[in-house]
């Protein structure tokens, strides 16, 4: 052990480092420096940056003794001495430029690095000095304005429904004080490692466990035989089909098959490759193809099909027959890893004969309601507590690290840790569909559709997870926002050896956009029709029957997005001709793509519940219960309660969720938190209202605060509201909402949700034939949100969705076994992502609170497509793959050339 002293954040530290060990695990687990955040530990994220010596370095692959005799800063030192990073925190939360906040640090750091060397950099310099961190929420855009204009004025805050308030979690994300799952856990923890399988499918033995656990010095080993429940867990009742730990076979690659749990020194040292397990390795199948050939998985779901869905409207193949003009096309697309930057982790703990399982997770009472089956308990006798979520996506909504500790906790009695390596993380976690689709569509002389036919195969890999929802909501969004007559639409989910796939932001709508998208524009040019006008003559619309025939009769916005686009669109398609008609080997192309999504469960039920109370001295608490996993529930649902309650955003306070205190605000997924909780959290302001209104005999009024709690009426007179004491609230509500929806029937016809969000993106961009590289010029998102609760939040979810739809584009593609690591998977940076325009459209709907509908999938459906447009309209490769990588774009062009 080495000694080193140096100061940090201009106070003398000293700490041991042991060999080579890395800075950033001295900084956070000696000297707990828990605003150095790890994302990958092999400096490919960045979000571990630090000063050392005023200059910006990664922390995780910096050896500690480097330190010895260096300043060392971090950014809660910089945010409390440096009066620039000061102002530069405040100019992230009035640009709203931290989301879940996990790569804010590092942003932050790197970017008072800049401004201390060029306090007025321009946009080249603060992408070249940003561009080792990598942000999976925010497209990066709303950080580069903050850096840019950090000097800026603070804006008058406005938390009304429609005001872009700062989130009223952002100061603590900004400032280093965020508490992440790996930042909460007591530092005498035991410590837990997972065991995986090595391979894509093979049977195991285990060796001698005991003679291991007490060599090593280990507390506990958990396998299958230490489960007291159900070893399963999965997120749909009727697919509940992954084992915490497998039994005899693992099925795919990163499978869990055991955990070891000792003291945390002995933990780092271990050499798990000792660890007393034997792999006979089978023939694996990897695709849906070869999986329909090979042995049955799960019992029930011949030749490995999980589901299927379908949908059918009218008579698509004789109207195919019939058309005018006709397309068709096969299309593939790959896995997608979430690339969060807060690999999974947290703790769990054994408090008076129950679980406290503290961490990240973006549905806290599914995973209650698990882990009772899996722990054999009570669901009293669990309680989830969740932390910051540093990025989720739809991946933390399935257990991962939960099981493990709550096991190790409830058996030895102790705190147990646990944190995802990169690897882990990357190789057990749920993953975007892979997808294998088959589109056919005609259109009549005119333009009109005339016949649209959807068949597709998910890869759902070694267990259900979300697959069943893919597979049915598929076939509902395969139309796209378009007006079709005659639809049919077919989806299989098939089980291979791979990786799960589950929920990744659109549930395969993505992906089917991609298919879908590029078939109208072959059809367009069969037609010789302009590609936006297509659309708008195809636009679905009021009183129009959706493939479901369900028929909306004020809120299809649709057609609105794709008029935002028109002006933006004949300017860049005028200029893009004129660039290519001077040849050369750039060329320009515009594309554009329009994409919808139902905000909700399909035809499920999807309640969601809040609840507020007033205490006896006039404080009001709101119970806010849906995750905030950075897209911003707890700022949105705040200003749609307090809209209600009729008070100002800062008079709420906000308590978290927290199944013992909060209900059930269901899961942040599917675009519903602003529709279903944000209904949830109007109804209960109603409610409360009505009782403030009530005590005070008054028919309406002004909620006041001076000197206690008053409604001053109409006729100006002030009244005192009386509340009683002595209790936790002296008035309280809880009031639940649950979208209006109905089942589908055998053809899929039927009302899957209340309420869908419309989109319509434009892309610019420009191809190196030679090289075959796309860089992109700019990107135009219309979105019709109903009416945007914080048009800030929208323009973040926007910015960040986009970013999302540009990786699935041009370089994100997730090989099990080969890119289990930030450097061979390739997520965007900042210097990846054009300008952004958003136009947000405002189409309200009758069932939305004020209006809003949903919007954190709809944002990356149409951004993929476009890109896609764009690049055949500048070269003529029709891309049938993503992602889009020079040499399959140079592939495309040449056969374009060739046909
Ligand atoms: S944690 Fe250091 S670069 Fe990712
Ligand atoms: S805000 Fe950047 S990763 Fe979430």
């Amino acid at each position: 052990m080495t000694k080193i002293a140096f100061t940090l954040n201009g106070r003398p530290a000293e700490a041991g480092a042991a060999g080579l060990e890395r800075l950033a695990t001295v900084l956070r687990r000696d000297l707990g420096c828990h605003d150095v955040k790890i994302g990958c530990d092999a400096g490919d994220c960045g979000a571990c940056t630090v000063l050392l010596g005023g200059a910006p370095v990664c922390a995780c692959i910096t050896p500690a003794t480097l330190a010895e005799g260096q300043a060392v800063e971090t950014l809660t030192g910089l945010h409390a001495t440096d009066p620039l990073v000061a102002q530069l925190t405040k100019a992230f939360e009035r640009h709203g430029a931290a989301q879940c906040g996990i790569c804010t640090p590092g942003m932050l750091v790197s970017a008072a690095a800049l401004l201390r060397a060029n306090p007025a950099p321009d946009e080249p310099q603060v992408r070249d000095a940003l561009g080792g961190v990598l942000c999976r929420c925010t497209g990066y855009r709303k950080i580069i304005d903050a850096v840019i204009d950090w000097r800026g004025a603070e804006a008058p805050q406005d938390g009304r429904v429609g005001g872009a308030v700062a989130r009223v979690d952002g100061a603590r994300k900004v400032e280093g004080r965020e508490v992440f799952g790996d930042d909460a856990p007591p530092a005498d923890a035991l410590v837990l490692r997972v065991i995986r399988s090595p391979h894509h499918l093979a049977r195991f033995g285990f060796g001698d466990l005991d003679a291991y656990a007490k060599a090593e010095g280990l507390d506990l080993i958990l396998t299958a035989a230490d489960v007291p429940g159900l070893n399963a867990f999965g997120v749909i009742p009727a697919f509940v089909d992954q084992p915490v730990y497998a039994e005899g076979t693992a099925r795919f690659r990163g499978e869990a098959v055991a955990a070891v749990i000792g003291p945390a020194a002995r933990m780092t040292a271990l050499d798990l490759s000792a660890f007393p397990v034997s792999w006979h390795p089978e023939p694996e199948a990897l695709t849906p193809e070869a999986a329909r050939a090979a042995g049955q998985m799960h019992e029930g779901r011949a030749e490995n099909v999980m589901c299927r869905g379908f949908v059918k409207k009218g008579e698509a193949e004789e109207a195919i027959a019939s058309a005018f003009v006709t397309a068709e096309g096969s299309f593939q697309t790959g896995f997608i890893e979430h690339a969060y930057i807060e690999p999974e982790a947290g703790f769990a703990r054994w408090e008076n004969g129950r679980v406290e399982i503290i961490g990240g997770t973006q549905a806290p009472q599914m995973n209650r309601d698990s882990l009772a089956l899996i722990l054999n308990l009570p669901q009293e006798a669990i309680r989830i507590l969740p932390t910051a979520v540093g990025g989720g996506f739809g991946s933390k909504l399935d257990l991962s690290w939960q099981p493990h500790v709550a096991l190790a906790a409830m058996r030895l009695k102790r705190p147990v840790r646990v944190v995802y390596s990169r690897s882990d993380s990357m190789s057990s976690t749920t993953k975007r569909h892979p997808a294998q689709m088959r589109v056919r569509a005609g259109a009549t002389k005119e333009g009109r559709l005339s016949g649209f036919a959807f068949d597709g195969a998910f890869n759902t890999g070694a267990y259900a997870s979300w697959g069943p929802t893919v597979a049915n909501r598929v076939p509902v969004h395969a139309s796209g926002p378009y007006a079709h007559a005659d639809y049919v639409a077919r989806t299989e989910a098939v089980h291979t050896n791979c990786v799960p796939a589950g929920a990744f932001r659109g549930f395969g709508v993505p992906q089917a956009a991609i298919a879908q998208e590029c078939v109208f524009d072959d059809l367009c040019l069969a037609l010789g029709m302009d590609r936006l006008e297509f659309r708008l003559l195809n636009a679905l619309d009021n009183g129009i029957p959706t493939a479901t025939g369900q028929v909306f009769d004020g809120a299809v916005g649709i057609k609105p997005c794709l008029e935002a686009l028109k002006p933006a669109w004949e300017e860049a398609v005028k200029a893009a001709e004129a660039f290519n008609a001077q040849g050369g080997t750039l060329r320009k192309g515009v594309g554009v793509a329009c994409g919808w999504y139902g905000c909700g469960n399909t035809s499920l039920p999807n309640p969601s519940t809040i609840r507020a109370g007033i205490t006896g001295d006039g404080r009001i608490v709101l119970h806010q219960g849906a995750m905030d996993i950075g897209q911003g529930a707890n700022t949105v649902i705040a200003q749609i309660f307090a809209e209600a309650l009729g008070v100002p955003l800062e008079k709420v306070e906000l308590i978290g969720p927290d199944t013992d205190v909060t209900p059930d605000a269901g899961k942040t997924s599917a675009s519903r938190q602003t529709f279903v909780s944000g209904n949830a959290a109007r109804l209960t302001g109603l409610a409360l209202r009505a009782e403030v209104l009530r005590l005070t005999n008054c028919a309406d009024g002004v909620i006041g605060f001076e000197g206690g709690l008053t409604v001053t009426a109409p006729d100006g007179i002030r009244h005192h509201v009386p509340l009683a004491e002595g209790m936790d609230y002296a008035i309280e509500a809880a009031e639940t909402y649950d979208p209006p929806t109905l089942p589908l029937d055998k053809n899929g016809q039927g009302v899957p949700y209340a309420v869908y969000g419309y989109t319509a993106q434009m892309a610019e961009l420009t191809v190196d034939t030679t090289l075959g590289t796309v860089v992109l010029t700019r990107i135009h998102a219309a979105h019709d949100v109903g009416r945007a609760i914080n048009p800030m939040l929208v323009e973040g979810q926007i910015h960040g969705g986009v970013a999302q739809g540009i990786g699935l584009a041009l370089m994100e593609e997730y090989i099990p076994g080969r890119t289990d690591n930030l450097h061979d998977y390739l997520i965007p940076t900042i210097g990846d992502v054009p300008p952004i325009t958003s136009l947000i459209v405002e189409v309200t709907d009758p069932h939305g609170p004020y209006g809003a509908k949903g919007l954190g999938e709809h944002v990356l459906i149409p951004t993929a497509p476009a890109i896609l447009s764009a690049i055949r309209h500048a070269t003529g490769a029709r891309i049938t793959r993503v992602p889009a990588t020079p040499d399959r774009v140079l592939a495309a062009i040449r056969a374009a050339k060739e046909a």
